[in-house]
């Protein structure tokens, strides 16, 4: 009997202790994903393990990896990545039949970690996207990061150098908590980094905190199915904003709500908070606020269209009845300089006028609400403390019933 239970408990020692670690071999002038595809393809590493790119090494990750659906998996990046520093291997890669769609690809799974490392030597993942943004390359651009319909993931400790274009996205996921990561899609000669957004949140439950963002386009988007979104005590520099959208693109049926963006520092940015839907679309955003976010050097801190439109396409033409309603939004304190240099242009403008030209603004405003009659209720923007970097006074353009174009007045109960 004693012996037994004796060999029972062995076996369930074992059982718990079964963890599999794949460190992921390099070789010098090599490409090393299709040694970590073959033991990914093994299953061992499917559930219960670590994978391992080592502290120490610089891989060669010149071609994508798509990952197994996990469960109870690690990914650490200990080690420095590396893209292919050509833009036409990346090319090549992208247009191939079979490409997934981001350079690293989660399919799904639970209990999923993806970890960088806290050694500010190590941990880099190298995208090369310099090269890309000084040939205004816009072809072929791979995404970085899908983290795609994993439940109960991590996102920590990532570190993205020189990114060629969006970062990370999360669709389908829920119950997420993504902090401590850097993007540095920094120019270092004057090109635009077009196109690295931040963090593509997309799915539900999520907490997105302490990430420290430089780039050329949205820190945050939230895009249509998104439910129960944080995001805060962040830094965000040099792109888009803080945004919801673009929701209702060609028609469709958008649903956002329950956002809550808190405690951000947008820095040089060309928005603050801003929301976009497309005229014609359909459905619903609601129960969305930024609040606590400082501003320094912005041209738009806060702004709401609902007649977004394509830089490349022009203005659509608005006799659609239908838009994407919105309700409940709240815009609150926020403090800091607005951007009304004369003749400034932001690096993301190729046409003229610009895509972010709003008829009727003067450059001046700290709210722009760009509404269709009807279609958008309880929007409160209050304690707004803001003052343009020329010293000319604050304005405010809004098209709606409630509020009104004209200098900027703060009230009590606040705008709208
Ligand atoms: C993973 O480990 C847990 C216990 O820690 C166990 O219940 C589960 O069966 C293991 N999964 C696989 C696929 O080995
Ligand atoms: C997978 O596990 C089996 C059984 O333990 C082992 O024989 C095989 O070498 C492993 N393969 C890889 C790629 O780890
Ligand atoms: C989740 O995965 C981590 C490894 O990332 C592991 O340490 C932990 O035990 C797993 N949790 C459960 C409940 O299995
Ligand atoms: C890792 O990559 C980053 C970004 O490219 C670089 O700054 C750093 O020096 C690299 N680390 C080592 C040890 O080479
Ligand atoms: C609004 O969203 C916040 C943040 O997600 C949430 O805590 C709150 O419960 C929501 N309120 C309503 C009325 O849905
Ligand atoms: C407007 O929305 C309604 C309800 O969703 C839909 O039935 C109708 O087809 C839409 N019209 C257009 C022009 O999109
Ligand atoms: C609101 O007013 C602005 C400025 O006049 C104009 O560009 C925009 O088209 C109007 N929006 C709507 C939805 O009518």
């Amino acid at each position: 009997m004693a012996q037994r239970h004796f060999a029972l408990l062995l076996l369930l020692t074992g059982y718990v202790a079964a963890w599999n670690t794949f460190v992921v071999p390099h070789a010098d002038g090599q490409d090393d994903t299709p040694v970590l595809k073959a033991a990914l393809a093994s299953g061992n590493y499917s559930a219960n393990a670590t994978i391992l790119f080592a502290k120490g090494t610089k891989y060669n990750i010149f071609t994508p990896i798509k990952f197994p659906t996990f469960t109870n998996v690690e990914i650490a990046i200990e080690g420095n990545l590396s893209y292919p520093d050509d833009i036409s291997t990346v090319q090549n890669v992208v247009s191939a039949s079979g490409f997934p769609g981001s350079w690293f690809t989660f399919t799904g799974g639970n209990n999923v970690t993806l970890r960088g490392s806290t050694d500010p030597k190590w941990g880099w993942v190298d995208g090369h996207g310099q090269a890309w943004w000084d040939a205004a390359q816009q072809t072929n651009r791979p995404h970085g990061w899908a983290f795609n319909h994993i439940t109960n993931g991590v996102i920590r400790d990532i570190k993205l150098w020189k990114p060629i274009a969006w970062n990370f996205a999360t669709s389908g996921s829920k119950n997420l908590h993504v902090y401590n990561n850097k993007i540095v899609a920094v120019s270092s000669t004057g090109s635009f980094p077009f196109n690295t957004d931040g963090f593509s949140a997309g799915g539900t439950n999520m907490l997105f905190e302490n990430n420290h963002v430089q780039n050329g386009d949205d820190c945050l988007t939230v895009g249509s199915g998104a439910e129960n979104i944080v995001f805060r005590n962040s830094y965000c520099e040099g792109g888009h904003g803080l945004s919801i959208g673009s929701l209702g693109k060609g028609g469709s049926v958008a649903d956002v709500q329950n956002v809550l963006i808190e405690n951000v520092i947008m820095k040089n940015t060309l928005y603050a908070a801003r929301f976009k839907s497309w005229t014609g679309g359909n459905g619903l955003a609601r129960n969305i606020t930024w609040k606590n976010i400082a501003f320094d050097n912005v041209l738009f801190p806060v702004y709401v269209t609902q007649n977004y439109w394509d830089q490349e396409v022009g203005s659509p033409s608005s006799s659609s009845t239908n838009n994407t309603h919105i309700q409940d939004f709240l815009f609150e304190n926020f403090v800091g300089t607005i951007n009304d240099k004369p003749g400034y242009v932001e690096g993301s403008c190729v046409t003229d006028p610009c895509w972010y030209a709003v008829p009727g603004a003067t450059g001046k405003e700290v709210i722009i609400f760009d509404l269709y009659p009807g279609t958008a209720t309880n929007i409160v923007a209050k304690h707004i403390l803001a003052r343009t970097e020329t010293f000319s006074p604050v304005r405010v353009l809004c098209n709606s019933s409630t509020c009104w174009d004209g200098l900027f007045v703060p009230t009590l109960k606040g705008l709208l």
